[in-house]
């Protein structure tokens, strides 16, 4: 085969936000295609970078490999045909600053991505996060991510997205997330749906949710509620994003699509693939000690897992009852686990708590279950960092074997081939 042709088969592959490399690994074991060329990592204002050095330590130190704030680095992005995120959850409204221009709030990262997207404008984007994205605000349900598709929309491309629990679709874990995929205008995806859309409308925007989607053709779906969404965000309602982050509220479903500023949305039922019970990546071996649960936490431990009802003073004084039902203690070991987050093994209600397999005693999980329930390789986060930072690093990073998935249906996109 001519050198010249397989050089065009690869796909340029930039990773932000990369942490430990939850993208890369995933993609990577899903097509060779795809050919990581510049990543960016930085935990704000800590001296010690550790996700950074997990990052380097697998795929080697490199001046494209950069631990800085993304804020700094956003201009030397190199030009590429995928981009890859998984960004932090934050609140994304805006206000207008002056005539000029607008200013995010908080100086939220999405505007960084956002910067970077008008400016290199990628033929692909793949992002990642957390389930509630559709919803947030609390107040004004939907305004953050009707804000991201504005921003999709103003750079050209088309949007679809599906929150994916893990545990839906073979996983060890319920681990809920919204994915995002996007596809500039001028790509064989964009035109196909485009023409559908415009032939046959909203019904054709259905079809393409549940079946023809990239992320529908990742995670098969075997039908869907009757409620739905349809909604413009395009400049003729909406002039400007600050008048979508002032005034829009949008009920967003687990999926949907976003074509030439026209929303559908739809709750699918996902084609339930077996689980995996947690006892199946719990550690057969002797478990260190001071992973078992000490009898001086075990009050703690129980009052944090039970059921609560209790008065609770506010800081102007006033009262009110705080209620929460128990959890599970100790875990269901014939069940996926619940999500692991940055504080797992901490005593406290969200951290797992198992019945040893060797003892029978109760005791946390260990890193390498971690990274086990996340599809990680034993021991990836075993690169000089202390145990609470690969607990941490593994509460923030993605199932490989979802990506995976998603990278297979990516790589075989017609452009690409
Ligand atoms: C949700 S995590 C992504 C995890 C990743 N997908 C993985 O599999 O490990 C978001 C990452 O963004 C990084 N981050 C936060 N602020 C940043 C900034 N200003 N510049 C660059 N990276 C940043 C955090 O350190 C964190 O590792």
């Amino acid at each position: 085969m001519n050198v010249w042709v397989m050089t065009l088969k690869k796909i340029r592959t930039v990773e932000l936000f990369a942490g430990v490399g939850g993208f890369r690994l995933g993609l990577e074991a899903a097509s060779d295609k795809f050919d990581f060329i510049w990543a960016n990592q930085w935990e704000p204002y800590k001296k010690e970078q550790y996700a950074f050095d997990c990052y380097t330590a697998h795929f080697g130190k490199s001046n494209n490999h950069v631990c800085e704030d993304i804020a700094k680095v956003r201009d030397d992005v190199p030009e590429h045909e995928l981009l890859v995120a998984g960004f932090p959850c934050q609140d994304y409204s805006i206000m207008k600053k002056n005539s000029l221009g607008i200013e995010g709030s908080k100086g939220a990262l999405w505007w960084q991505l956002d910067h970077i997207v008008r400016n290199k404008r990628p033929s692909y984007i793949l992002l990642e996060n957390v389930d509630r994205i559709i919803r947030s605000p609390a107040k004004q349900k939907g305004r953050d991510f009707s804000i991201i598709l504005r921003c999709l929309y103003e750079s050209g491309y088309a949007v679809e997205w599906r929150v994916i629990n893990a545990a839906d679709y073979g996983q060890a874990q319920r681990r809920r997330r919204t994915f995002i995929f996007a596809y500039r205008n001028d790509t064989e995806l964009f035109k196909r749906l485009a023409e559908n859309v415009c032939k046959r409308g909203l019904k054709s925007m259905h079809e393409y949710v549940v079946s023809d989607a990239i992320l529908a053709k990742a995670f098969l779906v075997q039908g869907h509620d009757r409620i739905y969404t349809d909604q413009w965000i395009d400049e003729m309602i909406y002039p400007e994003v600050c008048d979508i982050s002032n005034d829009l509220k949008v009920e967003f479903y687990n999926s949907g699509v976003m074509m030439n500023g026209r929303i559908y949305s739809v709750d699918v039922i996902p084609k339930k693939e077996p689980f995996v019970p947690i006892k199946n990546i719990l550690e057969t071996g002797t478990i260190d000690e001071k992973y078992f649960l000490k009898d001086e936490d075990m009050a703690k431990w129980i009052y944090s897992k039970g059921a609560k009802l209790e008065k609770r003073r506010r800081r102007d004084g006033s009262t009110y009852y705080f209620t929460e039902g128990a959890v599970k203690f100790p875990e269901p070991m014939d069940m996926p686990s619940r999500t692991i987050l940055t504080s797992e093994s901490k005593v406290g209600r969200t951290s797992h708590v198992v019945t040893d397999l060797q003892t029978g005693r109760l005791r946390t999980l260990t890193p390498k279950e971690c990274e086990r329930l996340n599809g990680f390789p034993d021991d990836w986060t075993n690169t000089g960092m202390p145990e609470n930072m690969r607990y941490f690093c593994m509460g923030n990073a993605l199932i490989i074997s979802i990506v995976k998935r998603i990278g297979f249906i990516i790589a075989k996109i017609s452009s690409f081939n």
